[in-house]
């Protein structure tokens, strides 16, 4: 007798990489990132119904291998993700991810995807949402130090949601700024490599710092940044890795995503564990004040939370719903009788 087939609630889809990029395509790139925003941003104001943790981290010499899990009580999420930035020199990601949704009720799985691309997607709209909040009003130019894996989405959140019109580019390889220029070329922004950290900072309403160092960098110093610009810090996060010098921090009102967790990781590490920071679901769901003043400096001291992942997981289920972009995986031993999880296996002998 042939093996019974798997049922129904046994197949996961999965989104693979190239799907995800069909996916991006057929919604269009500049679409996502203004959905994700919204998607991020709404489940931001309902911050109080979820369960929130540091997340796991696993820190070696080379890197570090993290678990991000979080649940609103009817959908659980959870997200592995890496950093290492000495990958780069061996042609590797430095950051790579996947990541899974599941139903609370039966603690089934719902969706299983690819998330490096989607975490660079759902990195670049955390950073919008953030500017959106805090940024000068009528912000028009974007400097992004660091022109890696996550700086074109970067530029184009800011354009798409903010209305950035020129993006002024720095990265201590100049191969890595030729590449973003190269890969921004028809998008309509106005593009200014740089050849100092100092000149790409020029005349900024907004500047994201977007490195990758294993060590206490410095990529700006207190006397580069002048008032009434707001700066996101997105990579300054893990333990040892910051991108700003503290004087910098001294000067500014700090927005962050989870204080527990950018206590450890992010820019707000070189500080006093009660040095004062504002919580940014607070400022979205209009508990909290953003910007207040046009000389104030404002730092979103990002470093990737759980909640981003659970709305960016979210997001792409709602989108798959009509399509073919997933391949059905058969992940859940799910026999007829449940009790008879050895008899499944017998019968496929
Ligand atoms: N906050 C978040 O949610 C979040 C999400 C994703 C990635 N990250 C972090 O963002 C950073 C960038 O990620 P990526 O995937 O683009 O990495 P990447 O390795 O692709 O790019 C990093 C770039 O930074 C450049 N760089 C290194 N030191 C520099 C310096 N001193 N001045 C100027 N440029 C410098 C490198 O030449 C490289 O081009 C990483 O540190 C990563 O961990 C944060």
């Amino acid at each position: 007798m042939a093996a019974p087939l798997p049922s129904e609630r046994a197949f996961i889809p999965f989104v693979s990489v190239e799907n995800m990029m069909r996916l991006v395509h057929h919604v269009g790139i500049e679409t996502v990132l203004v959905e994700l925003t919204d998607a991020i941003e709404a489940d931001f104001r309902r911050w109080d119904l979820f369960d929130k943790t540091p997340r796991v981290a696993s820190h070696s010499h080379d890197g570090v291998i993290e678990l991000m899990p979080t649940s609103d009580g009817a959908v659980y999420s959870f997200k592995y993700v890496n950093g290492h930035p000495k990958n780069m020199a061996q042609g590797l990601q430095t950051v790579t991810a996947f990541g899974l949704l599941a139903e609370v009720s039966t603690g089934y799985p719902v969706l299983l995807t690819e998330m490096t691309l989607l975490t660079a997607l759902r990195t670049a709209a955390t950073s919008a949402m953030a500017a959106k909040h805090l940024a000068p009003a009528n912000s028009r130019r974007l400097t992004l130090i660091g022109n890696g894996a996550q700086a074109e989405f970067q530029a184009l959140a800011m354009k798409a949601v903010l209305g950035i019109e020129e993006v002024r580019l720095y990265d201590i390889d100049p191969r890595a700024t030729e590449k973003t220029v190269r890969n921004l070329e028809k998008t309509g922004l106005r593009l200014v490599p740089c050849t100092s950290a100092q000149a790409a900072i020029e005349g900024a309403d907004i500047i994201t710092t977007c490195t990758a160092d294993k060590q206490y960098a410095t990529i700006l110093t207190d006397n580069m940044v002048g008032a009434g610009v707001h700066i996101n810090a997105i990579g300054g996060d893990c333990p040892g890795k910051t991108e700003l010098h503290r004087d910098i921090l001294l000067r500014s009102d700090t927005f962050v995503e989870y204080p527990p967790q950018t206590r450890i990781e992010g820019e707000i590490q070189q500080m006093d564990a009660d040095y004062p920071v504002t919580e940014l679901w607070q400022v979205v769901s209009g508990r909290a004040k953003g910007r207040s003043s046009e000389r104030q400096i404002t730092l979103f001291d990002s470093v990737g939370f759980a909640i981003e992942d659970f709305s960016a997981l979210r997001y792409v289920r709602e989108k798959l719903a009509g399509t073919d972009y997933f391949q059905k995986l058969d992940i859940i031993a799910d026999p007829d009788d449940p009790r008879d999880l050895f008899g499944m296996l017998l019968r496929a002998a």
